[in-house]
């Protein structure tokens, strides 16, 4: 039984110490970033179903509503230096974003508000008001995507 624990304990150690090794090398950071983002898209994706009537699960919009605010608080701190598509290729974060972290802050903080916007219109619980909700915090990814991020190739 001691040894038991013992060999637990070992491995949950080793495991502590892994991570707290980790490197956070660019390449995985922006596989990291965009796995991030695409949880936002996701939430997304079902809050656009609910509003165009393809399902009815309204309900859940406030749900994944506080998802996109949650992922909204975790921004910024994705965008390391070093981390652009001049300098990776598995990327299509442009340079402009450091170059200009003033105007990137501010498309994050737009974000936020928009989620936290859709975060209390979604549990007012009106289905009426989702879509209009949901148009502002669609215009804040634009406001981010339009200056800094690159076309798909
Ligand atoms: C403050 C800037 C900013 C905001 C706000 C923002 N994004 Fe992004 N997003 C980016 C950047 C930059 C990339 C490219 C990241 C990369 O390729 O490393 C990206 C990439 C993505 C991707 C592609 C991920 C992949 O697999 O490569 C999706 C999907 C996405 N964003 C969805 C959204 C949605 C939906 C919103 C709004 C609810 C949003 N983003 C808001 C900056 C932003």
């Amino acid at each position: 039984m001691k040894r038991a624990i013992f060999a637990i304990c070992i491995g949950l150690c080793t495991a502590g110490a892994t991570q707290a090794l980790a490197a956070d090398e660019p390449e995985n950071v922006i596989k990291y970033r965009q796995a991030v983002m695409k949880a936002i898209g996701g939430h997304i994706g079902a809050i656009a179903g609910v509003v165009k009537g393809e399902v009815s699960y309204t309900g859940d919009v406030a749900a994944h509503a506080r998802g996109i605010q949650e992922m909204s608080q975790l921004v910024s701190k994705l965008f390391p230096k070093g981390t652009d598509n001049g300098m990776h290729k598995n990327t299509r974060a442009l340079p402009e974003i450091w170059q200009d972290w003033d105007k990137f802050g501010a498309a994050v903080k737009a974000f936020q508000d928009a989620s936290a916007d859709l975060v209390k219109i979604a549990e007012a619980g009106d289905p009426a008001a989702f879509g209009g909700g949901l148009k502002g915090l669609g215009t804040s990814c634009g406001g981010c995507h339009k200056p800094f991020r690159a076309e798909k190739k």
